[in-house]
């Protein structure tokens, strides 16, 4: 049986550092045949460079999605269509560089990979992601065995109603963006697993993996203010999802928490 391991959004230096240290491990303890991660925050916790991107690949990620921040570092949007396992969110302006969809072959599993983003408190201009995923899994069915649909979105009614309007046709869909981890993994009645928000990959004694001080400030001074990433109780938050051999529905998801001792 195939399992996909999903992991939220890379935070800074304290997330790659806990990729390189527990993912090789996990990936052989668990058989993993294919690792997708959201690095929209890896680089100083806003956005990815072409660097990183390879360094994570080195720790045994296959595959790199990415969110609102995916243009935030100068010079990614001249690099993007350089990296073959890397895509932008599908439902960007068309006129956006790099990919918006992967398709990875792994073991004899071809999985096709995009992420959406969500129209509420989302700042960028994206078009309807109901629109944009039914019409990638109109161009994906023949190209891949099974689907992975990441939702980047900041609500939980906008990500939950992906999640039905998509069961039966991925294999996964997985919230990120909000770097919470939601305590709702299951398996939908057609056969798609669900988690609104996979948490985030970093440290979470922090505000969304920023130092708390600095943001607690913002919110009550309202002043402009520098947020550095935070540094303890860095975790390692995604999901398992094991798939069934005849058709590539899931069997089963299981939330992860991978903690630094
Ligand atoms: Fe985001
Ligand atoms: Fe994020």
């Amino acid at each position: 049986m195939h399992k996909i391991l999903f992991i939220g959004d890379i935070v800074g230096r304290p997330g790659r550092t806990i990729i390189k240290d527990k993912l090789p491990a996990f990936k052989e303890e668990h058989g993993v045949t294919i690792v997708v991660a959201n690095a929209e925050n890896s680089a100083g916790g806003s956005g990815l460079t072409k660097k990183l991107a390879e360094e994570l690949f080195s720790y045994g990620i296959d595959v790199i999605t990415l969110g609102d921040h995916v243009w935030d570092q100068r010079g990614f949007d001249e690099d993007i269509d350089s990296l073959d396992y890397v895509c932008r969110p599908a439902n960007l302006p068309d006129n956006n560089p790099g990919k918006s969809f992967v398709i990875i072959e792994k073991e004899g599993l071809r999985l096709g990979i995009f992420t959406v983003l969500g129209r509420n408190f989302m700042p960028l201009k994206a078009t309807c992601p109901f629109t944009t995923s039914g019409a990638l899994l109109e161009e994906l069915k023949d190209q891949a065995d099974a689907l992975l649909i990441e939702v980047h979105a900041e609500t939980t009614s906008e990500k939950v109603a992906l999640g039905w309007f998509l069961d039966g046709k991925a294999s996964l869909v997985v919230g990120t963006h909000t770097h919470i981890p939601t305590a709702d993994a299951r398996v939908l009645p057609q056969g798609t697993a669900y988690m609104t928000d996979a948490g985030m990959t970093g440290p979470y004694a922090s505000v969304l993996g920023r130092k708390t001080d600095a943001i607690i400030e913002r919110f009550t001074t309202g002043m402009p203010k520098r947020f550095p990433v935070a540094e303890d109780d860095v975790r390692l938050c995604g999901c398992l999802v094991t798939l069934k051999d005849n058709n590539f529905h899931a069997e089963s998801i299981e939330p992860i928490c991978i903690m630094n001792p």
